[in-house]
């Protein structure tokens, strides 16, 4: 999604925005630009990458210690110079960059043509700056007014920052719907903002989340908050938890790499200090706090998107199985808009790495509304998503760059692995032994996943093998069917394969169409109750000349014969083994899509981040 940087304060403001909008790549791009400000309004942008833009700044005047930045992933118009921020107002003394949808912006626009304007881009944004000018001019009101006046006229989303070549030492920011942080600089005056905090957090640790409906205005080395009525804020002060080494590749090729090896680690954060394999103690401060609410919850609904969504469905197991509490998983854009049915004694939980997907929040708030009880379990630190709950975890996976999510997921399985032993607890639907046992193996998780990641060299081998195969079908039942979702999900959106996850009996009704000798099946066979049931699902795959990848338990030998490929992963207790069957899976998509020379940190298409609907 769009990235956000500005910068006011001493320095030049040109390297630290670059730097900044380079920080902010992972978020997924197509063009970039800048604007700054000296005297004069400089503005410069460039479809393509901000090395791009960067090239393009060669020999052009870039002095001024006031100015802003934005990577623009395209809604409203093609990627291209014209529809890049910043965009102007007709006079040019404004400029504005965004993230969000203006999803009332055709209204808008058809008012200002009807007043006169003429429009330079296709974009929702332009028709912003101009309707702030036109109600300056039209209303003769200040900036800051007009940018009120204008913002209630908005339907939508957005983050914006808005330079004025009239007011040199000004800088106007607002939120509704698209994040914002502000940072406060060591020097006295010095401010920046972005749309998270990694390009802010080289600079200072000291940063504001800016809320909904709120407008920030650092004017004269003062940085005021207030409401879009003009009502002024305490704002709150945050401490950053990331460290700036956490935002660098560490010697690997691609950070997805890096994410994929960080795994033993980021697992062991989200359990640190949570559990206690000693005495099968599980810590959790929201089952604390909301100890009574959870011992009536009569439902559960886990509501995320993409991989979040299928860290739900595994939870959808953990939860039934363990704690013995119905579950339904939903997507959030379908629930969002599905006036579901919530009951007061149903809990939610919010399942987000970034806190910023749009259709999560929708569906939380939606939730609230109605009167349910809502966690979130996220990673990123004061985002929007852990602000809107009423309790939640967080994973604690570390800043997560690769578009593609990988420790955030088995991050995001360890917390809910944690809730639903801490309700089976409550619940007394598991022994205190039983319990004791599994937070034991939970422990000793971390160690296995190490190992897990030693199968790289063959997991190379075999992608080397099926790095130009069309099609792919991955099979999994039971706590393993969203593993072959996620598996599936890995592959197509960073090698542009088209891959299938199916619940491994599914297969007979549809799926088995479309195989022959050109068709990978990558079958999750790990011990467990359905093993015998997926070494028959094989032989149906064998039996028409399909190429088999099993993931097998350590130890079990009983398909090498049958399977084209096995991988032998550490053995754990069932419910846990998403954790570790997924790692091979993220290798083997990772492998594919550099050998297929993909991108594979900022794949094509896609964000990091959907802050918008
Ligand atoms: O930040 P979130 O977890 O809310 O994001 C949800 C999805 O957009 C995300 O998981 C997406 O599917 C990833 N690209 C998957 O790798």
């Amino acid at each position: 999604m769009c990235g956000i940087v500005g910068y006011i304060g001493n320095k030049q403001a040109c390297e630290i925005i670059l730097k900044g909008l380079k920080r902010l790549e992972y978020r997924g791009y197509d063009s970039a630009g800048v604007a700054l400000l000296n005297g004069d309004l400089r503005v410069y942008k460039k479809q393509g990458k901000v090395l791009d833009l960067e090239e393009s700044l060669n020999g052009k005047n870039i002095e001024g210690t006031i100015g802003m930045g934005h990577t623009r992933w395209a809604t409203h118009g093609e990627p291209n110079d014209k529809n890049a921020h910043p965009h102007q107002s007709p006079t040019g003394d404004l400029s504005v960059i965004h993230n969000g949808i203006i999803e009332n912006y055709a209204t808008l626009k058809e008012g200002l043509l009807q007043r006169g304007h003429t429009f330079k881009s296709d974009t929702d944004t332009e028709v912003l700056i101009h309707l702030i000018e036109d109600i300056m001019k039209n209303a003769n009101l200040s900036l800051q007014d007009a940018v009120r006046a204008a913002l209630s006229q908005v339907v939508g989303a957005y983050a914006i920052v808005i330079l004025s070549k009239n007011h040199p030492e000004h800088l106007i920011a607002a939120r509704k719907g698209s994040p914002l942080v502000v940072g406060i600089g060591t020097d006295r005056g010095e401010f920046f903002l972005a749309s998270d905090a990694t390009p802010i957090v080289e600079y200072t640790n000291q940063v504001i989340y800016i809320k909904d409906g709120e407008i920030a205005i650092i004017e004269n080395k003062e940085l005021t908050i207030k409401t879009i009525d003009n009502v002024i804020q305490t704002p709150y002060i945050q401490e950053l938890e990331m460290n700036l080494e956490q935002l660098e590749k560490g010697g690997y090729p691609h950070f997805m790499l890096k994410e994929i090896y960080e795994q033993p680690k980021s697992i062991f954060d989200s359990f640190r200090g949570r559990i206690d394999g000693r005495t099968g103690n599980i810590n959790m401060r929201s089952v604390r706090d909301y100890q009574e609410k959870l011992s009536k919850v009569n439902r559960l609904i886990l509501i995320g998107c993409g991989t979040s969504w299928h860290a739900g469905l595994v939870a959808e197991y953990l939860f039934e199985d363990l704690a013995r509490v119905p579950v339904e998983v939903e997507y959030a854009s379908e629930f969002r808009y599905r006036n579901p049915v919530i009951y007061p004694d149903d809990l939610i939980i919010s399942i987000s790495q970034s806190g910023e997907t749009a259709d999560t929040l929708a569906a939380m708030e939606l939730a609230k509304q109605k009167g349910a009880t809502v966690f979130g379990v996220c990673n990123v630190v004061g985002s929007s998503i852990p602000r809107l709950s009423h309790g939640g975890a967080y994973t604690h996976a570390g800043p997560e760059i690769g578009v593609a999510s990988t420790k955030a997921f088995t991050a995001q399985v360890t917390v809910l692995t944690l809730y639903a032993l801490a309700m089976a607890k409550q619940r007394e639907t598991l022994s205190s032994s039983r319990i004791k046992q599994l937070v034991k193996e939970m422990e000793a998780i971390p160690k296995k996943v190490e190992q897990a990641l030693k199968l790289n060299d063959k997991i190379y081998k075999i992608a080397e093998l099926y790095k130009d195969a069309k099609n792919f079908l991955y099979l999994g039942r039971g706590y393993n069917f969203p593993v072959a979702l996620e598996g599936a999900l890995k592959l197509k959106e960073i090698s542009y394969i088209h891959a299938e996850g199916y619940p491994a009996a599914e297969m007979k009704h549809g799926p088995i169409a479309l195989i022959d000798e050109e068709m990978p099946v990558v079958v999750i066979a790990t011990n467990n109750e359905h093993y015998e049931k997926l070494v028959s699902n094989i032989q149906e795959v064998k039996a028409r000349k399909g190429k088999v990848i099993a993931i097998v338990t350590e130890g079990n030998t009983g398909l090498n014969e049958l399977a084209d490929h096995v991988i032998e992963v550490p053995e754990t207790e069932n419910c846990l083994s998403p954790i570790i069957n997924t790692i091979p899976l993220q290798l083997l998509s990772y492998h594919i899509a550099v050998m297929r020379e993909c991108n594979v940190d900022q794949p094509r298409n896609l964000a990091k981040s959907v802050t918008v609907e």
